[in-house]
């Protein structure tokens, strides 16, 4: 069984389905990228596997468990955590304040877990006191990454973790996306630069109108005509 698992998922914000029969899974020590269009469903996608949106039909799986109609609450301590791409931390809160947020749902000892954290985010180690609002766009950004990180979950979906950032502080936030999956995690990212999708992912999932158009390893979809795809041609691509 994969960490994640998400089976034929539709689900919208009404009516009507914006994702229609998703399948995908990741699993543990692999990092899995989600690309495609503004408007393809990829934030919804993430949205309905953690749980803020609810699938009409489908299922998602964690760890073997059927987290499908778990309450939202509940999720993260079975293993499933979710960075968003804004707001993403409470910026009256300092970096230390937002990681024993972060640790609430944790069962082991927080106090153990937020310096392991920081051992790898040095960046913020160093900041420890200050408020996250006085924090770079970028620091910010991995501080909502180590805040999840604090359950030590099996699964982490990150939505444009380095949206806005720049090319310098986008390579420091995929480093440490990269030290993540190299943990026992299963990562998967939301990305709207391709390049990057395809540089540091294993897999790539590129969605186009709502479905899962092709996947497969990075190497593979490199070799494809993502701009074909991209704007809806190139059927003879499909998976
Ligand atoms: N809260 C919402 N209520 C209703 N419709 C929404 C809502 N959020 C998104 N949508 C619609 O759902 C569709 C998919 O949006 P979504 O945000 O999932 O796309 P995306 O692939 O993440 O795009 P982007 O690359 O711009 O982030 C779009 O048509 C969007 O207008
Ligand atoms: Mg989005």
């Amino acid at each position: 069984m994969p960490a994640l698992l998400a089976e034929n998922v539709t689900a919208g914000y009404g009516r009507t389905p914006i994702i229609t029969d998703i399948s995908l899974s990741c699993e543990v020590g692999t990092l899995t990228t989600i690309v495609g269009p503004n408007g393809a469903g990829k934030s919804t996608f993430a949205k309905t596997v953690v749980g803020i949106l609810r699938a009409s039909t489908g299922r998602i799986m964690v760890n073997d468990l059927d987290i499908t109609r778990m309450p939202g609450h509940l999720i993260p301590r079975n293993g499933l955590v979710y960075v968003p791409q804004n707001d993403n931390v409470f910026k009256n809160l300092t970096v230390r304040e937002n990681l024993e947020v972060g640790g609430f749902a944790a069962t082991g000892d927080t106090v153990a877990r937020m310096e392991e954290i920081l051992t790898v985010f040095t960046d913020l180690a160093k900041a420890r006191e200050k408020k996250a609002g006085f924090l770079s766009g970028g620091q910010q950004n991995l501080l909502a990454i180590a805040r999840a990180l604090m359950v030590k979950p099996t699964v982490i979906v990150l939505d444009e973790p380095t949206a806005g950032l720049s090319p310098a502080y986008t390579d420091v936030v995929w480093n440490q996306i990269e030290q993540i999956k190299a943990t026992n995690t299963a990562v998967l990212v939301v990305e709207q630069n391709v390049e990057r999708a395809l540089k540091h992912a294993d897999f790539v999932h590129i969605f186009v109108a709502g479905s899962n158009h092709v996947h497969g390893p990075a190497s593979e979809i490199a070799a494809l005509d993502l701009a074909a795809i991209f704007l809806g041609r190139a059927e003879a691509n499909k998976s």
